[in-house]
């Protein structure tokens, strides 16, 4: 069963500027007014499904849930839970003990919400570009459920990456210039986040440029959606192979990493080419009067330089402290609190 009311929570970028807008006050409210424990849902529950490794993420839902006065529970498929099988029509006579239709089904008969982190493969791209596997959770789910990461899209993060500029320029958005610098990193990293945070900052109506190698472009049809937005907004984006002019007049400057469409076809030749550019850091130099911003986790000295991290423009922890905010609000609405 598939239902429509559920793919919102998914592919959250797609959702009207009335919801978008609304849940962005709502995160910056929470900011303003932490809540306390016994909040308005103490009979709903929240169960957590990771599939991939989570600090933030894990944590802030927990907490976001019991500042809602809400349980939640974090299932580790593969630790302490079956291991789950995803094909379809297949004969599970191998490792696999439980197929992703009846784990979903029967935690939709439980929970209230299904939070869920499900990464890109990074082996198989027809998987990873049509969200397929997420798409078989919410074919199976009876409950909302929540993006926590997915192949394409990090919605979570979107959503408190914005409250967080909101709040960093007071308000004065539209038009400051926002660069999402690649940078270097020992493994080819999905592009769930680069691709959230380039369309979360076009459609605050932010200039917007992508400072990335030849070879590391994003996915075209993300930068046509983001270009949609900065048009809406009269400005357009830019992408450029030269990070430090990117950089030179920028108000935000957000690190991450990611991997070459190669590492699909041909991961060998992909490392190859990303380690031609290990240059690819943000350094002291880059900042000028710039906030930096990362998604974290970081490795210091790799992405960024400590001095960077350790400065009074970084706020890439006030950025992790809006992921409970921006949570909050997402789980208000899932539930329909307001
Ligand atoms: N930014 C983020 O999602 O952090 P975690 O991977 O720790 O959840």
């Amino acid at each position: 069963m598939s239902n429509p009311e559920l793919q919102h929570l998914f592919d959250w970028h797609l959702e009207d500027d009335q919801t978008w807008e609304s849940q962005l006050i709502r995160a910056r409210y929470h900011y303003r007014h932490p809540r306390p424990v016994h909040g308005p849902a103490p009979l709903r529950s929240l169960g957590l499904l990771f599939f991939n490794s989570s600090l933030r993420t894990r944590t802030s839902m927990e907490v976001a849930a019991a500042r809602l006065g809400a349980q939640a529970s974090v299932i580790i498929p593969g630790s302490g839970v079956w291991g789950m099988e995803w094909r379809d029509g297949v004969r599970m006579d191998g490792q696999s003990v439980e197929h992703i239709r009846e784990a979903i089904g029967v935690l939709s008969r439980y929970y209230d919400a299904l939070g869920v982190r499900l990464f890109a493969t990074g082996t198989d791209y027809a998987i990873d570009q049509s969200e397929a596997r997420f798409k078989k959770i919410l074919e199976a789910a009876t409950v909302p459920v929540i993006n926590l990461e997915s192949a394409l899209y990090h919605p979570c993060q979107a959503l408190a990456d914005a409250a967080t500029i909101q709040e960093h320029l007071q308000d004065e958005v539209k038009g400051r210039r926002f660069v999402l610098s690649w940078t270097w990193h020992p493994r080819a990293l999905a592009h769930a986040v680069p691709n959230s945070a380039l369309l979360m900052a076009a459609r605050l109506g932010m200039q917007v440029t992508v400072a990335r190698p030849k070879g590391f472009e994003l996915d075209p049809e993300m930068i046509r959606l983001a270009e949609s937005y900065t048009s809406k907004h009269g400005y357009s984006l830019t992408e450029t192979e030269d990070q430090d002019a990117a950089c030179e007049g920028a108000d935000i400057i957000y690190a991450k990493a990611w991997g070459s469409q190669l590492r699909y076809d041909n991961p060998d030749a992909e490392k190859i080419l990303r380690d031609q550019y290990q240059s690819w850091q943000v350094q002291e130099r880059h900042m000028g009067n710039a906030a930096f911003m990362h998604c974290l986790p970081i490795r210091r000295g790799v992405v960024a330089e400590d001095a960077v991290l350790d400065s009074a423009q970084a706020i890439h922890l006030l950025q992790s402290e809006f992921r409970l905010h921006a949570q909050i609000a997402i789980l208000e609405r899932a539930w329909n609190l307001l």
